[in-house]
């Protein structure tokens, strides 16, 4: 048994095999936080940085961060986007300020280099000195090569309006990163359809970032911590769902439908389940299926329309055969969550501020293509979710309130054995594999 003055190794010690009890050193170690900053965040991952239609003219930018790094997306030619290190590359001045704008470069305020919107080097103020009394005074050195300070590039990959940006040049391909599986539902939701941005939320979580991803790797506490989730049967552990991860096991796909249980049953008895709860406005969970919720359809299968199947959660053109998913979270490690909840459908980018802290930024987005209807219907489930969310508030508390339990004890260890103590996919929810696995790959990459 540790006790509270023994010095922490510098190695978690994780007990027993596997990795289904968490030293909540993995939550609390500085130093530790510092090394996943530079094995997950800047080698060898892409991180999200945001959707192109944030960007939609050339020279506007978005201001974002990749880790603990601020950066710059930009439209930066019509059919380019550029993501540049917020660092000047003079003396080092995090020159941008602004979240969002429009500008033809970029200028440091501190001794006006500029650049173009791709982050070369273009203006040197006094690059060739002063000129006084006949003579030139100071100037850069002759061999000075605007070429050689530019901004810092990041490699970029978009895919369905969606950008990622990369600190490493060897990165692999997104396509391979993300894997077939996790792949298969990321173009189910950014299917070629032109995005249109909703707004914002924005807050801070005084808990480590992984907690966040554990939180949407945990299928099963959404019917019993979120009051809202089980009682309007949004999200039950009875429902028909599956769990799938990639190769690396990193990335997640919970894939739920909603109307595959009993009305009542087995929930009945978890606490958080109120039969007596009414939503006054019915109009937050106003429910219209659409086509794009059965994913694309294989070759050679009638689409749901063109068979006698029926139920009102089966939409036009949906292919028959295996349930229509009306909510489908990701996690793809280790920036971002990709969210669709029956209408609604957002980004929430995870990013670390320490390691005890996050800022968790939600883009709520819709389609061009979308009927005003179901633009304000995406706009009214939104409330479920950011910082004031009906069901996502619970998320942001019971992660602080963790993280201070692994302040406190910081040699103890948490519990995911829910479900067994390895890790694969299932076809239910009621386990905690997938955060097992999260861990598996962090004890590869991490103790390497
Ligand atoms: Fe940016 Fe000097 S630090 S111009
Ligand atoms: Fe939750």
């Amino acid at each position: 048994m540790s006790l509270a003055s023994d010095p922490l190794p510098e190695r978690p010690r994780w007990e027993g095999e596997g990795t289904s009890r968490i030293p909540f050193q993995v939550y609390t170690d500085e130093q530790l936080h510092k090394k996943e900053l530079e094995r997950f965040f800047y080698q060898g991952h892409w991180c999200y940085v945001g959707l192109e239609a944030e960007v939609p003219a050339v020279g506007d930018f978005k201001r974002t961060v990749v880790g603990e790094r601020s950066v710059i997306m930009t439209r930066s030619a019509a059919d380019e986007i550029s993501v540049v290190e917020n660092v000047c590359a003079h003396r080092g001045m995090r020159f941008c300020r602004e979240r969002h704008g429009h500008k033809k470069e970029f200028v440091c305020s501190y001794h006006q280099w500029s650049y173009t919107l791709q982050g070369d080097l273009q203006g040197v103020p006094f690059r060739r000195g002063v000129k006084q009394d006949g003579k030139v005074n100071g100037g850069m050195p002759a061999d000075f090569k605007t070429a050689e300070h530019g901004l810092t590039r990041l490699k970029v990959a978009r895919r369905g309006g969606v950008v990622f940006a990369s600190f490493d040049e060897n990165v692999p391909s997104l396509e391979d990163y993300l894997g077939p599986a996790i792949l298969g539902y990321f173009d189910r939701l950014f299917n070629g359809r032109q995005l249109k941005v909703l707004g914002y939320n924005r807050q801070r979580i005084p808990g480590n970032w992984k907690l966040m991803q554990e939180n949407i790797k945990d299928p099963y506490h959404p019917g019993l911590l979120h009051t809202g989730f089980g009682t309007f049967g949004l999200w039950r552990a009875d429902h028909k769902s599956q769990l799938v991860m990639d190769e690396h096991f990193r990335h997640a796909a919970m894939i739920s439908t909603r109307g595959s249980a009993g009305q009542a049953g087995q929930v009945t008895q978890v606490s958080s389940f109120k039969e007596s709860m009414e939503l006054h406005d019915k109009r937050f969970i106003d429910i219209v299926p659409e086509p794009w919720w059965a994913g694309p359809t294989p070759p050679g299968r009638p689409k749901a329309s063109e068979a006698p199947l029926g139920g009102s959660e089966v939409p036009e053109g949906a292919s028959v055969g295996a349930p229509v998913p009306t909510a489908v979270m990701m996690t793809i490690f280790p920036s971002v969550i990709l969210q669709q909840q029956v209408n609604s459908v957002s980004t929430r980018h995870i990013q670390p501020d320490g390691h005890g802290a996050f800022d968790f930024v939600w883009t709520h987005f819709g389609f061009e293509d979308d009927t005003p209807e179901m633009e304000q219907r995406r706009l009214r489930q939104a409330n479920l979710f950011g910082p004031a969310g009906f069901v996502a508030a619970d998320d942001g508390e019971v992660i602080e309130f963790s993280q201070e339990a692994f302040e406190s004890k910081p040699f103890h260890r948490a519990l995911a054995e829910l479900g067994g103590r390895g890790v694969e996919n299932t076809d239910h929810m009621v386990t905690e594999t997938l955060i097992r696995g999260m861990y598996a790959y962090w004890r590869k990459v991490m103790e390497a």
